[in-house]
């Protein structure tokens, strides 16, 4: 069969055959219909995921999930696929308990490409974040594929108010017709940016925080939080890690967290079983009714490579389709 085959961590995939997968006890061989290239797969891909793996499990297929026709001749969802197999493939194999039905009102792309960024925008808000209707939801790195999946989730769970923080200025404009009620830009020096964390902060404050970008943007929202006298604090700041794409690391003073209530928490692939579920199910009811927006443009499973190289383009998710 064909795939997009890693042979080297750091190296682009490329477009090659590969053995064709079989499956086992407990196993379900699917037809790959669409896999979307997921920030996740590019990390794996580079060797840099904490799931990388070695050299020693190389070549493998890339891609972590994707949709596609089970034997049954059922159109699913599926993950995790057993290694070296990927989604990134005309054919993969995947735990049966793995499968999840789609709603038919999403294309093949729109149901590869919802999933891994969608999960990472509910959970969390919902889960982590623990957010109550009403409260305010700050997103750090809103104009990425899963930060305007987050404006507007927190929308749906609730909010009372969203503020949006981004680089990129058109994107961080468009934000507001996805739902947020107020925009903060990152291009600007450090304490300028904490004295606009502080502003939209306000007296109430941020709830939850979900933080795409780690490093030195959550250190000038640190900053705007850390208290300089004793005083009654109402409310908690619940920030939930979820994405680095600004640093892997933080310079976290003590004064931060001991001066005022900010909480600490993360979330990726390590959920609850029933907490999972019951996300999914959120996440499809969401999409498949037209309240939750999310663009993708297809390509080729043949243009891998070069799908890797370019990136998305204009906010919109890569899928490949075999
Ligand atoms: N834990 C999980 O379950 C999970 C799941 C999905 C994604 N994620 C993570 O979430 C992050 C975002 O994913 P995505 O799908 O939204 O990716 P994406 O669509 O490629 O967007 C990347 C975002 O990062 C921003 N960015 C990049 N470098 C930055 C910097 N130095 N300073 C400020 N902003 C910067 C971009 O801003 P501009 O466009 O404005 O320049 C853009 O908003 C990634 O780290 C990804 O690995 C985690």
């Amino acid at each position: 069969m064909h795939a997009a085959v890693l042979s080297a961590f750091g190296k682009l995939p490329r477009f090659a055959e590969f053995p064709d997968p079989v499956a086992g006890e407990g196993e379900a061989l699917v037809e790959v219909r669409a896999a979307a290239l997921n920030r996740v797969d590019r990390v794996r891909a580079a060797g840099d995921h904490y799931t990388s793996g070695s050299p020693d499990d190389l070549p493998l297929v890339c891609g972590l999930d994707g949709v596609g026709i089970s034997p049954d001749g059922g159109r699913f969802y599926f993950a995790l696929p057993r290694a070296p197999y990927g989604s990134m493939a005309e054919r993969t194999v995947v735990p049966n308990w793995m499968l999840a039905p789609m709603p038919s009102q999403l294309s093949d792309a729109e149901a590869a490409a919802l999933i891994n960024p969608g999960m990472a925008a509910y959970l969390p808000i919902a889960w982590r974040g623990r957010l109550v209707a009403g409260e305010t939801v700050l997103v750090l790195g809103a104009t990425g594929v899963t930060g305007r999946l987050a404006v507007q989730m927190a929308r749906l769970l609730g909010a009372g108010r969203v503020v949006a923080a981004g680089r990129d200025k058109k994107a961080l404009e468009s934000l507001t017709d996805l739902g947020a009620d107020a925009l903060i830009s990152l291009d600007r020096p450090q304490d300028e940016l904490s004295s606009a964390f502080a502003a939209e902060a306000g007296d109430d404050g941020f709830q939850v925080v979900v933080d795409y970008l780690w490093g030195a943007p959550t250190e000038a929202l640190l900053a705007a939080l850390t208290l300089h006298e004793f005083k009654a604090v109402e409310h908690e700041t619940r920030i939930v890690q979820v994405g680095d794409m600004a640093g892997p690391t933080l310079n976290l003073p003590a004064e931060a967290l001991r001066s005022a209530p900010v909480t600490l928490a993360g979330s990726a692939g390590s959920v609850p079983q029933e907490v999972r579920v019951e996300a999914f199910g959120k996440l499809c009811e969401f999409a498949a009714s037209g309240a939750l927006k999310l663009a993708v443009e297809e390509v080729p499973l043949a243009e891998a490579e070069e799908a890797w190289r370019r990136g998305d383009r204009d906010g919109r998710r890569q899928v490949l389709i075999p």
